[in-house]
């Protein structure tokens, strides 16, 4: 059981980073076509929210967690809606995925969970599964987000040297997220960065 199982555990509603509907970064992307209708990957998926959004909005998705109580929790809420992506207990350190399988790389919160020494890991198995010039969108603790704020947080500059082994920023904003458990929005970066 990893440790986020055991948050898991918890009502829905309780789960503080729940905010209970897509980041207005990702709708925006979807929205506007930045991101184009395709095949989306959705990392550290959690309970299923934007996986669940992307389907609906037509993306073949899929979503992966480390946490089977979270695919769980997701594949209830797909089942709910009426969506359909594949969600799969996996590890986005070892992606059971074909290299160049997807046109984006969705990320709320996965990237900014791992120890500093799986970061590289991270950014070559997004990097591989992505095609040539697909997205990634991330989101990830700002250093502006309060100390307390687990586990990692970032700097702007920080983070795009980070991204820049294998991808090109695009844009890297401070945004609110939000959460429907009550604790005020915290200060977090959402980043586009394009596969090199
Ligand atoms: C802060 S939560 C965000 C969940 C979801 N994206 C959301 O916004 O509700 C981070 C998620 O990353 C998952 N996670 C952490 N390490 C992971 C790994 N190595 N592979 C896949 N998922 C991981 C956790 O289980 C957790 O569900």
């Amino acid at each position: 059981m990893t440790s986020f199982d055991r948050i898991y555990r918890q009502r829905t509603s309780r789960i503080p980073w729940h905010s209970g509907a897509p980041d207005v970064e990702l709708i925006d992307v979807v929205r506007r076509g930045i991101v184009p209708i395709g095949r989306a990957l959705d990392v550290g998926c959690g309970q299923g929210t934007e996986s669940v959004f992307l389907a609906l909005m037509g993306f073949r998705t899929t979503g992966i967690d480390l946490s089977a109580r979270a695919i769980g929790k997701a594949r209830r809420l797909a089942r709910l809606l009426g969506a359909r992506p594949t969600l799969r207990v996996a590890s986005v350190l070892d992606l059971p995925l074909r290299r160049a399988s997807f046109d984006f790389v969705n990320d709320r919160g996965c990237f900014h969970s791992l120890a500093p020494s799986d970061r590289s890991t991270y950014l070559r198995e997004v990097a591989r599964v992505l095609a040539p010039r697909g997205r990634l969108l991330l989101r990830a603790f700002s250093t502006r987000a309060p100390r307390d704020s687990r586990p990692h947080r970032f700097t702007r500059p920080a983070l795009r040297t980070l991204l820049a082994e294998r991808f090109v920023v695009q844009w890297i904003r401070l945004v609110p997220l939000l959460s429907a458990a009550g604790p005020p929005a915290i200060p977090v970066w959402a980043c586009l960065a394009r596969a090199r």
